[in-house]
């Protein structure tokens, strides 16, 4: 299968070649990346961080206390990575798929002591292309990743893309994550001036639609997701229902304006005089982290939730639904993914954190509830409910010690 390369090819052409070789590709043309859950070796990353790294990703900081708080937190932390195969022969990394960013960033060999389990070593590759042109990123907090820009062949499944611009990461500050070797950005890439591996692939004629899709099973299931490429898999979405689009505002991010948001029947627009909200989708971001007002008025409508430190907690167990409307439709997250782990005393962490800007980012939190459709030709984005699933009941597990300790402090503060 790595041997198709001709760029003319079209996807269901090489899916009918290699239909019996490789499994992510099936007959209905549609290129599917399995994503799995990310086991951190070390701990898994608790939501405050999941937070913190949502807010430094988009530059977002309040105050000095803020940043040194996000000092602790590592960057990227992934709820879902995806295999993929780089260079010639195909050396395998595991990558965050991101439609909150637009750069390929990868972990190399020439920088021993950076995060990754599998980094990509160029001199193995007879395909690689070095370069000279450098990047960095660097956040508020003083972390940060550089390194060049250099140029190699990417395959997913029977589809290789050639000459894809690669951030390669040299150097970086300590607190990176090491679950993954890089993330794989999916925004549009206008932002960073470069050229992302999905507008590379349309450039390449190596899928017939300019779409793809995301579909990410339940982390209370701890299953994982799956994104298309090429296509949209209506099995997925729930019997009868169709897909919602609305057309990205600003094609930098995936920014859409949401009409309104509903929480037991109270509606955000209504109540603020605040329409349409300007939102953008990110499936490298988990909570759902929007402006203070905003997050202010998510929390009146549950039931004696309350500020907790700098965060929000909510009780553990609820009733109340977000709904998301868009174009009319209301999309809906239940109240097993609004409230996170238990802090003690029938309090969790809220799904829904603030921050110092405008906008709404919509995670995984809610991606997860509804099937998701990028459409990068279209230049928008659509949505859908998910088809049910067979659901277990949400237990809150939690380590008994934390929870103690975490007791006590909730106690004395609350
Ligand atoms: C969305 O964009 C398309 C193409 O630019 C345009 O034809 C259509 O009218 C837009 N729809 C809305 C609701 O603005």
């Amino acid at each position: 299968m790595k041997i198709i390369t001709p760029t003319s090819i079209t996807l269901a052409a090489a899916v009918a070649i290699v239909a019996n070789a490789n499994n992510t590709a099936l007959s209905d043309g549609l290129l599917r990346i399995p994503l799995s859950r990310s086991e951190s070796t070390q701990s898994k990353p608790d939501s405050t961080q999941l937070w913190y790294h949502t807010l430094r990703k988009y530059g977002l900081y309040r105050t000095k206390g803020d940043m040194e708080s996000q000092a602790v937190a590592k960057l990227p932390l992934v709820d879902y990575y995806g295999l993929v195969d780089i260079g010639t022969p195909p050396q395998t990394l595991r990558l965050q798929f991101d439609t909150g960013s637009s750069r390929f960033v990868i972990s190399t060999t020439e920088c021993p002591l950076c995060s990754g389990t599998s980094p990509f070593n160029q001199a193995l590759s007879s395909t690689y292309r070095p370069g000279i042109e450098p990047w960095n990123i660097r956040y508020g907090d003083g972390s940060f990743a550089k390194g060049f820009i250099a140029e190699d062949k990417v395959t997913l499944g029977p589809i290789s893309v050639q000459n894809q611009k690669l951030n390669m990461v040299i150097s970086e500050s300590a607190n990176f994550d090491d679950t993954v070797d890089g993330v794989l950005g999916l925004s549009f890439g206008a932002i960073s001036g470069s050229t992302t591996l999905f507008e590379n692939m349309l450039e390449q004629k190596l899928v017939d639609q300019g779409i793809f899709s995301f579909y990410f099973g339940k982390q209370s299931h701890n299953s994982g997701g799956e994104v298309i490429f090429g296509g949209v898999d209506m099995d997925r979405v729930a019997p009868g229902s169709e897909i919602t689009y609305t057309n990205v505002t600003e094609a930098t991010h995936w920014n859409i304006d949401v009409q309104d948001f509903l929480m037991n029947g109270r509606s955000f627009a209504r109540d603020k005089k605040a329409t349409p909200i300007r939102s953008i989708v990110d499936t490298g971001t988990t909570l759902i982290v929007g402006p203070e007002d905003w997050v202010s008025w998510y929390h009146n409508q549950i039931a004696r939730s309350r500020r907790y430190r700098r965060t929000w907690v909510v009780p553990c167990n609820g009733r109340s639904t977000l709904s998301v409307v868009i174009e009319g439709m209301e999309f809906t997250v239940p109240y097993e993914d609004l409230a996170r782990e238990y802090i003690g005393f029938g309090w969790c962490f809220s799904s829904v954190q603030t921050s110092s800007a405008d906008y709404v980012i919509l995670g995984d939190i809610f991606l997860k509830n509804n099937y998701v459709v990028f459409d990068q030709a279209g230049q928008r984005v659509g949505f859908a409910p998910l088809k049910a699933e067979v659901e277990e009941m949400t237990i809150y597990a939690s380590d008994t010690e934390d929870e103690n300790a975490a007791s006590v402090r909730v106690q004395e503060e609350l």
